[in-house]
């Protein structure tokens, strides 16, 4: 009983020592500061397990469309770029300032599974900068971006260049209207 006392009692006073801190206002939300490695391991857990978790069971459709990447490459270089970069693309200023930044997706490709990227970028991530764009979009135009994600590793600055020219010269954009009309 003595033990289950002092336990309780301990408790209390971390909690109280917890709240003294938040209310104190020490705790900084700085963008301009990284995480600390406690904060940061909490939330890469959290992260990791909840993808890993809500992707279980979708069904990812062939991703090897030629014309499903095609489309996921206009949606990705207007939506993106802009946090995570591409081939010989920088993030830009805005990208550049979010803490934490949006991680290269060449590298994402390696340790996801296509359902995985699917379920990020339509559910997009609570805390951090990447917005859930299953609200605007269907679900064909997302796993074509996926499609066009899952070919990042292999694709060279020059060859994004070129894609990004022959857009421009078709006067190709991403909207809605054309990647729901090219959708199975
Ligand atoms: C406004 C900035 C922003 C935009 C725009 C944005 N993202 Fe993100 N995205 C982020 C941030 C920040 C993270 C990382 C969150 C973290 O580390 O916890 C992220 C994470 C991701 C991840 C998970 C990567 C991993 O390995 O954990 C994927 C996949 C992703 N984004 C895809 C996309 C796609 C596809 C688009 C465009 C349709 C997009 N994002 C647009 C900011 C953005």
């Amino acid at each position: 009983m003595k033990y289950l006392t002092g336990a309780v009692v301990l408790l209390l006073v971390q909690v109280l020592v917890g709240l003294g801190l938040l209310y104190s206002g020490i705790i900084s939300v700085a963008a301009s500061e990284p995480h600390s490695s406690l904060v940061r391991w909490v939330l890469d857990t959290g992260k990791e397990r909840s993808i890993r978790n809500h992707a279980k069971g979708l069904r990812p459709p062939g991703l090897e469309l030629a014309g499903q990447a095609e489309e996921g490459f206009l949606a990705y270089n207007q939506m993106c770029v802009i946090c995570h970069g591409a081939p010989g693309v920088e993030r830009s200023e805005l990208g550049k300032g979010l803490r934490p930044t949006g991680p290269d997706l060449s590298e994402s490709v390696r340790h996801r599974k296509p359902e995985e990227l699917f379920w990020t970028v339509k559910h997009g991530i609570k805390f951090t900068g990447m917005p859930a764009w299953g609200e605007t979009h269907s679900d064909e135009e997302l796993w074509a971006i996926v499609a066009f994600i899952d070919q990042l590793p292999s694709l060279s600055p020059d060859e994004y260049r070129q894609l990004v020219r022959n857009a421009a010269e078709g006067g190709a954009e991403h909207g809605h209207d054309s990647v729901q009309e090219s959708a199975p």
